[in-house]
């Protein structure tokens, strides 16, 4: 059987990548690991291969940082020689990064086969470069691996051919599910409790001064009443020092980004969680603690509809009430959406190799087929 590639470039592909590796490699599928290299911090990359027990990667592309143009490309250019000389019978990508469109460019070329995990997300605004990346990635993959219902009707109603499309479940829970009893505490960092955690990466939320200014005096102010624990994003912190945002005040805990198992210990205790993210919107879901997104709209409308966030968009105001409900102990009680269970990467492997009956029928353009 021809390999199976993984794309992977940055942090939150980590965590979606594993599971699927782990599977595939129980069924003893021969497979290659691509980094791009997108991201390259040993906290935004290294210590998540280790904590997560990841594979070497088989190759580094070594793009690092740069405009959206020059990093797409370095990564096309780049990656266009591994998949020549592999030949990979299938590439799988991950979420909605730069590395899993520029990824997926460079397959649809070359006539190889691309399944795309965490397919059918939409937040349905495209001034976020994550959604330009999750249309042209959907459009172009060959099976599009959905975590949660809302993705089959987002692609559905864009007219992509329903035996394309399997409901898998959530890769990235998957890892929360088996990290979760590993889970540990940074080592010397001590936060009285209750305490908030915040995440801030959105160009939307740290590219923009005004915005940028606003949240960080709702941060200071908000320290005032409970601890604040934000580890921050190199993005986030090249910004917040340009504008001069510091030195903090006491309740207000800037450290560096922390490792997975870290972050996972500090979101389980936290009394709410403040973010950006995609995927700790889904993390805070899974654990029944009290999420307020700080952005107009989200992708993943389940954790809003079933689960334990909230959209506060960027008024300031309104933050600051609901985080006194959430400390307060006033806070919706979620539930987990369904296929959030632990084996979202099996049915990927069971997919991928042998179709899964009332998905789409072996044979079919995604089922299983002969060795090209
Ligand atoms: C990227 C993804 C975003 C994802 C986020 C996860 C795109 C378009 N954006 O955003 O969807 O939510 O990763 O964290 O793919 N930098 C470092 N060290 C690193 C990596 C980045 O210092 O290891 C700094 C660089 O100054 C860089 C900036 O962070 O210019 C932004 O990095 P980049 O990968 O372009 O975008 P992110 O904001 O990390
Ligand atoms: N995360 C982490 N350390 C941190 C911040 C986040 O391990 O300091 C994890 C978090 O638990 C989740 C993932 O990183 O698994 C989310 O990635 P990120 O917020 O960078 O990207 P997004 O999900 O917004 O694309």
């Amino acid at each position: 059987m021809r390999r199976i590639l993984h794309v992977v470039g940055a942090r939150p592909n980590f965590m979606k990548a594993a599971p699927a590796l782990t599977a595939l490699a129980h069924r003893g599928i021969p497979q290659l690991l691509v980094h791009t290299g997108q991201h390259y911090d040993r906290r935004m990359s290294d210590l998540f291969f280790e904590q997560l027990g990841l594979p070497e990667p088989d190759y580094n592309l070594g793009v690092g940082s740069g405009s959206h143009a020059q990093q797409t490309a370095q990564i096309m250019m780049r990656f266009e020689e591994v998949v020549e000389r592999e030949k990979p019978g299938w590439v799988l990508v991950y979420g909605d990064v730069n590395s899993t469109v520029a990824a997926t460019l460079v397959c649809a070329k070359l006539g190889i086969r691309v399944a795309h995990v965490e397919a059918g997300l939409r937040s349905n605004d495209r001034r976020m470069p994550e959604e330009i990346n999750r249309l042209v990635t959907d459009t172009l993959a060959d099976l599009l691996f959905t975590p949660s219902e809302d993705g089959n009707v987002n692609l559905a109603r864009e007219g992509v051919d329903a035996t394309k499309i399997c409901l898998v479940g959530n890769l990235m829970i998957d890892t929360l599910i088996r990290l979760l009893p590993h889970a540990r505490w940074p080592g010397g960092l001590v936060v009285p409790r209750p305490y908030v955690l915040v995440t801030l990466h959105r160009p939307s939320n740290v590219d923009e001064p005004d915005r940028l200014r606003d949240l960080w005096r709702t941060l200071v102010g908000l320290s005032r009443q409970a601890a604040v624990v934000f580890p921050v994003h190199p993005r986030t912190r090249s910004r917040l020092s340009e504008l001069g945002l510091g030195p903090s005040p006491t309740g207000l805990h800037l450290i560096d980004p922390l490792g997975y198992l870290e972050f996972l210990a500090l979101q389980r205790d936290a009394a709410l969680v403040i973010t950006d993210s995609g995927g700790v919107q889904e993390e805070t879901t899974y654990l029944g603690v009290p999420c307020i997104t700080v952005r107009e709209n989200t992708e993943r409308p389940v954790t809003i509809t079933l689960g334990s966030n909230l959209l506060v968009g960027s008024d300031g105001d309104l933050l600051q009430r609901e985080a006194h409900s959430a400390l307060a102990g006033e806070w919706k009680r979620g539930v987990v959406p369904p296929l959030w269970d632990g084996h979202a990467g099996e049915r990927v492997a069971r997919r991928l190799l042998d179709g899964i009956p009332g998905c789409a029928p072996a044979g079919s353009p995604c089922g299983p087929r002969p060795e090209p």
